[in-house]
């Protein structure tokens, strides 16, 4: 009996041969995302790391990035984060990430990585990120169902988009999907301002901040025109999710959403593949383009006595048949310029050669809003700014610019 206890406590105290742990910490959370985030999983299946998933929700990302900041300054940031933009290499410069050389010579990423989009994921010449996928920002998707039983035809300008907003709220229709929070109104601002001023102003004001652009008459027609989607839409809007927003439109309850393609996502997971009533056009503009943001993976030197084999599991989530299936199921496009696209669905594809050609004319342009543009405190002040802009009609254009001149000022100091 003695020997047997003795036997039991041995085999209790052994190491159990357990695999490591590896905590991914990420904002993709409507079903449409956990459908793609099971991409990433399905890759951990093959590793002999164990994939610990952190989502945090929140359309954007912003309560994900305070979390990951907040864990970061204790000390226990996850071991792989999501991440977007000039953010990557401020946690590169505060010596927190990983370099990545083994995927980016093995997957050639200094030519296989499309040229706009290196050097944010570069710190002191090293690759510090995986860039995951691309997303389409400037897009309008219709429910070409609740157009055609109101006789309205698809918007291809300004203003037929108004016009047939205002026609369907006559006749009692919700024409647009979008919920209150601030992520999903200022959004289209951005769309408004690329539509009105083309690449150029874009990147001049919303790049650059160029005082001369943040203070033009692109500036005063773009605020026009924001207020004048608030004026149909009003200052009361349902707490929508964008995701729930999306489910709407596919279910005939609104006409329009006029978010980025992981709004595709979520209609390829809800209905099986992209349903033929919904139509996927740019958003209005008189400049064609492409406002993009990318999904990014970055590494984190975390303490104590973790043994991921960092190469080992960076190189597994580069490979351009990993990068092709979260696609598929993101609504996105890849982020590496040899994969092929050809088994996407139409939006994908035409995403796609939309890119492609907006590159060639110098015209893809990151998203100031959803932070691939400028530093988060930056756009986190002109963001609230907008959103207050449009729940508040007494506020003039020129209060608000007054008040983005003050934001370019601290920028400068
Ligand atoms: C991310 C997408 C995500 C979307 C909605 C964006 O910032 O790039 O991957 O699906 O936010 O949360």
């Amino acid at each position: 009996m003695r020997r047997w206890l003795c036997f039991i406590v041995v085999f209790l105290s052994m190491p159990v041969a357990s695999s490591q742990s590896v905590e991914l910490l990420h904002w993709w959370t409507s079903s449409g995302e956990e459908a793609a985030f099971s991409v990433v999983t399905d890759v951990f299946e093959g590793l002999p790391e164990t994939l610990e998933s952190e989502p945090i929700v929140g359309g954007g990302g912003a309560p994900a990035k305070a979390i990951l900041q907040a864990k970061a300054i204790a000390g226990t940031p996850p071991d792989i984060a999501q991440m977007e933009g000039p953010s990557i290499k401020s946690w590169a410069a505060l010596g927190f990430l990983h370099e990545l050389d083994e995927p980016s010579e093995y997957y050639h990423w200094d030519s296989t990585i499309y040229t706009e989009i290196q050097s944010i994921h570069k710190y002191k010449g090293a690759y510090v990120a995986i860039p995951i996928n691309i997303h389409r920002l400037n897009w309008m998707w219709t429910n070409n169902e609740v157009l055609a039983s109101n006789n309205i035809p698809l918007p291809t300008d300004w203003d037929s988009l108004v016009s047939a907003l205002k026609a369907l709220k006559k006749s009692g229709i919700q024409p647009l999907a979008m919920g209150d929070e601030p992520w999903q109104i200022v959004q289209m601002f951005e769309n408004i301002a690329y539509g009105v001023g083309g690449a150029d102003y874009y990147r001049r004001a919303f790049v650059n901040l160029d005082p001369t652009a943040l203070n033009s008459t692109e500036t005063l027609e773009s605020l026009r025109r924001f207020r004048e989607i608030a004026n149909i839409v009003g200052s009361h809007l349902p707490k929508l999710t964008w995701n729930q927003a999306t489910d709407a439109l596919l279910e005939g309850e609104y006409a329009f959403q006029l978010t980025g393609d992981w709004a595709l996502g979520e209609m390829i997971h809800q209905h099986g593949g992209l349903p033929e009533f919904i139509e996927c056009t740019p958003f209005p503009s008189t400049d064609k383009g492409y406002i993009y943001n990318i999904d990014s993976l970055a590494f984190f030197k975390t303490s104590g006595n973790k043994t991921m084999d960092v190469s080992a599991v960076a190189t597994a989530l580069s490979s351009p048949d990993f990068l092709l299936e979260f696609s598929r199921k993101k609504g996105s496009i890849p982020a590496l310029n040899n994969v092929s696209v050809d088994g996407l669905n139409r939006c994908q594809q035409q995403s796609f050669k939309d890119f492609n050609q907006a590159r060639k004319a110098g015209r893809a342009i990151p998203s100031f809003i959803d932070s691939m543009a400028v530093n988060p405190t930056i756009q986190n002040a002109v963001s609230k700014e907008l959103h207050r802009y449009f729940l508040d009609s007494s506020i003039s254009s020129s209060v608000f610019i007054s008040h983005l001149n003050a934001i370019n000022i601290e920028r400068v100091r």
